[in-house]
């Protein structure tokens, strides 16, 4: 593209100047320089030269090119003026620009004159409040014009509201501007008079169409995330304005299609949206925690204190998909039943996002910041800007203050998981590490302040937890568990700064769609009690994603040496409301289905068998069919496989059902098979049948459980 003339008036190029081919654009003007050259102005609303974006007291201003434009807000709406160019040829078919602000004809304008006539004009697309600051492409059509001498003039004679205007990027050219879908930034002012803003979301928007949103309380952004918004929404985001209720609050938001209607469904009430449906959404998974709305992934901060096993969880809590990442916020006084409380970290700001990390609690106050009798409760988690960060809480967990000294280690890494190294009288740090290679890196701290870094293990990603756990119940015969995202582990010794490993890396859980798992510290039974992110997607509801069930993991001695097991936590079996216990019993092929007429939606089933001849036993839960496979000693469930070894000759096998997933436990807890499974709503039948031979059923119990929501 040509320069038609130079707007920083040292180059003046006329067009003679200029060997033309026929379809090259003509730049009249790009307002890129720091005075207007040969533009002239009159009055003052348009300074000196061009603005570099917003001007003091206007909001953000987009859409335009480079780093300049014209922009007649100087000394805010009241001021007017006119900005005229130097005469130049009509030489093309039409004249483009980008152009913004009020829109009010012949007043807030860009005309085109000839001969002292405007023959053109055009405006800027505001004139109520709601508008935004965005340019906008627009043309004119001048092939009628061609030849005519010709000057450009824009115009501020407003003096209220939008009295001002925005232009930039004047080119000559053969082509109309490209009318691109307009989106644009709007505002809206509210006072905040209930506890939520609802913001209405829908499902699956592609990626790259989200928005982003804004709530400004006093001109400062006080929470800045992003969203699929929606003209017709499938559901509510709520957002907690308690800390601002009586205050005026701007929701900004851009990428809004001119006509788009979400800015104005924006609505305030006390209760979370749908709350007459709450945890009776068909999906919503019945036996496990899941978020009332939005997103969880991992889960966090687990630990208990004070009475309460706290769950803070990954979540985005404005739509289905991950993103925005805060720490969502649980209790539970028994492992079943969860509470969910307000949001517990916010991301620092838009952008720096709160990811995974742990927690503990600071007994003897090594840190110093114990405030009150409540047990003092630690949490570290990665601050995606700054690096590893701590937090702590004086009040049971429900909110944080920060430690002034934060980030406390800068890396490539994340996911920093604390824990208390009684031995030595210190705290660890077991964190995600790529500086060199996937690896967890272990730090040291005596007071949650400063930290050392100690050593290194390679081949791990994510997610690190460390553990101690007596091998067979043997307190004098303990080993150190090291494990990570996937839920693959190492055994070895721990001397409080280096991890040695005394087995290769082992295999964890054998089935899908668990991830993330951490363990409780300081749970009060003295277990190792663990929860895996379930990848169970609640496609069509207001949430998505869900938590497993508290394992309870063991070592214990196997032909290869100590295994790690995992078993349902026994506080499960309070969900019980009715057994169907069938008789001990040898079953042979054409024998009659024990189970027959016991059905259920949420099921417990448990069984100890001996495969005698028998080359398969299949229990049919809701249409997931597990086959135990005596041959091969496996565990086949759908078409996953698993190994599972007898005990004695014996298996002992539970399996749970829920909406969203199956959990199965085979092996004494060896095998630890979870899976994302939606049964058929209408099918509810259970069956054991046998192939190949006899087996013997030594016992057989279905139990139809209760909802831990009620
Ligand atoms: C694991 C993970 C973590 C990270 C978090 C972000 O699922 O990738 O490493 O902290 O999720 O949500």
């Amino acid at each position: 593209m040509k320069t038609l003339f130079a707007i920083t008036g040292l180059a003046i190029a006329t067009l003679t100047t200029f060997n033309l081919r026929a379809a090259d654009d003509l730049l009249l003007a790009d307002f890129e320089g720091k005075d207007y050259g040969q533009w002239k102005t009159t009055g003052e609303a348009f300074g000196s030269g061009p603005a570099p974006g917003k001007l003091p007291g206007q909001m953000q201003v987009e859409g335009f090119l480079g780093k300049g434009l014209v922009n007649s807000f100087r000394g805010g709406d009241r001021s007017t003026g006119t900005l005229t160019s130097p005469e130049f040829k009509i030489e093309r078919k039409f004249i483009t620009f980008l152009i913004g602000g009020g829109g009010h004809v012949g007043k807030t304008c860009m005309n085109l004159l000839v001969d002292g006539n405007v023959v053109r004009t055009a405006t800027g697309p505001n004139t109520s409040p709601g508008g935004s600051e965005e340019l906008a492409p627009a043309s004119w059509d001048v092939g009628e014009l061609a030849g005519k001498t010709a000057q450009i003039q824009i115009v501020d004679n407003a003096t209220g509201g939008w009295g001002h205007i925005n232009v930039d990027q004047i080119v000559l050219s053969d082509k109309p501007a490209a009318m691109a879908v307009k989106t644009m930034t709007r505002e809206r002012e509210l006072t905040i008079e209930k506890r939520y803003l609802h913001f209405p979301v829908k499902n699956g928007t592609k990626k790259g169409k989200k928005q982003r949103v804004a709530v400004l309380v006093g001109g400062e952004v006080v929470r800045e995330f992003e969203m699929d918004l929606a003209d017709e929404p499938e559901w509510f985001a709520h957002l907690d304005m308690t800390a601002w209720r009586g205050k005026k609050a701007t929701v900004r938001v851009d990428k809004l299609a001119e006509d788009a209607k979400a800015l104005s469904l924006i609505t305030q009430a006390d209760t979370i949206w749908g709350v007459d449906q709450l945890y009776r959404e068909p999906l919503r998974g019945q036996l496990h925690f899941s978020p009332r709305r939005g997103w969880n992934n991992d889960p966090n901060g687990m630990v208990f204190a004070d009475g309460e096993y706290h769950l803070y969880f990954q979540h985005n809590p404005y739509g289905w998909p991950w993103g925005n990442m805060h720490w969502g916020h649980a209790v539970s006084r028994d492992l079943v039943h969860w509470e969910e409380l307000p949001i517990a970290l916010y991301p620092h700001q838009f952008g720096d996002w709160a990811f995974s990390g742990g927690a503990v609690v600071d007994k003897n106050n090594t840190s110093g910041w114990k405030k009150s009798d409540n047990e003092l409760i630690v949490a570290t988690y990665t601050s995606t800007g700054r690096g590893e960060c701590i937090v702590y809480s004086n009040d049971r967990g429900r909110t944080f203050q920060e430690f002034e000294g934060n980030p406390i280690i800068k890396h490539k890494g994340r996911d920093p998981r604390p824990l208390w190294y009684a031995p030595g009288k210190h705290w660890v740090v077991a964190v995600y590490d790529f500086e060199k290679e996937k690896s967890i890196a272990l730090y040291t701290s005596p007071d949650l302040k400063t930290w050392t870094f100690q050593s290194r293990i390679a081949d791990f990603f994510e997610c690190a937890d460390l553990f101690e756990l007596p091998v067979d119940g043997d307190v004098a015969k303990k080993k150190w568990v090291l494990t990570a995202a996937s839920s693959d582990y190492m055994i070895g010794t721990f001397d409080g700064k280096n991890f040695t490993p005394e087995t290769p890396k082992l295999k964890g859980h054998l089935g899908k769609g668990f991830y993330a798992a951490q363990t409780f510290s300081h749970d009060p039974k003295g277990r190792i009690v663990q929860v895996g992110w379930l990848q169970t997607a609640t496609v069509g509801m207001p949430f998505n994603q869900a938590m497993s069930f508290p394992l309870i993991l063991n070592l214990r001695t196997t032909p290869e040496g100590p295994r790690l097991t995992w078993t349902p936590a026994p506080e499960l079996e309070s969900l019980r409301a009715k057994s169907h216990r069938c008789d001990a019993t040898t079953l042979q092929p054409d024998s009659a289905n024990p189970l027959a007429g016991v059905t259920g939606e949420l099921v417990e089933l448990r069984a100890e068998f001996e495969p005698g001849d028998a080359s398969e036993v299949t229990f049919t839960v809701r249409g997931a069919t597990i086959v135990y496979d005596a041959k091969k000693q496996e565990l086949v469930v759908n078409d996953l496989r698993a190994p599972a070894p007898l005990r004695d000759g014996k298996q002992r096998l539970t399996i749970f059902c829920d909406r969203t997933a199956l959990e199965i436990f085979a092996s004494d807890g060896l095998t630890y098979v979870p899976l994302p499974f939606q049964p058929a709503a209408d099918n509810l039948a259970l069956g054991v049948q046998v192939k190949g031979g006899n087996a013997k059923i030594n016992a057989l119990e279905a139990f139809n459980l209760r909802s831990i929501w009620k």
